[in-house]
């Protein structure tokens, strides 16, 4: 059976309309209120908002350095070794500590994979001792 080029021209629109639901994502502010700072518990707020999905936006929103506070920071780390361990050599820098003003630093959760996000300032202790470390793996969004 050959469909009507009126039917073949309804799929086509119904599949593109599908595609544009799949790149729409939400802007999420990591720690909501509390923002991005030293002791609050990431890891339970990244559960609490599972599931993230693919092109949503996180928001990070911190101070910068002031006397007696390096500041944060936002880095990408490379696996769940490196996340774990709060370790940084071969951490991608995504925000310096001066970047969380305003309307806060932005990344958009682009790829099906696991993202690590830890803040690097003070010797690691952001991450190790200020529990500033979560990691959100996206999932393909197929309506909305
Ligand atoms: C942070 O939250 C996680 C998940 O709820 C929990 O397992 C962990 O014990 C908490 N860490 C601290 C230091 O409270």
């Amino acid at each position: 059976m050959a469909l009507s080029s009126n039917t073949q021209g309804f799929i086509l629109l119904l599949a593109a309309a599908s595609l544009l639901a799949v790149s729409e994502g939400r802007t999420i502010v990591v720690g909501g209120s509390e923002g991005w700072r030293f002791g609050f518990n990431y890891t339970d707020w990244a559960l609490k908002n599972n599931p993230f999905y693919i092109n949503d936006e996180l928001v990070f929103k911190y101070d910068p350095p002031s006397e007696g506070n390096s500041g944060y920071s936002v880095y990408q780390q490379p696996n769940l070794w490196s996340y774990i361990t709060c370790g940084f050599s071969k951490a991608k820098l995504l925000a310096s500590p001066t970047q969380g003003g305003g309307d806060g630093f932005k990344v958009a959760l682009t790829q099906w994979r696991p993202y690590y996000f830890a803040s690097g300032e003070n010797d690691g202790k952001n991450c190790k001792d200020g529990m500033m470390k979560f990691f959100a793996i996206p999932l393909p969004r197929w309506n909305n």
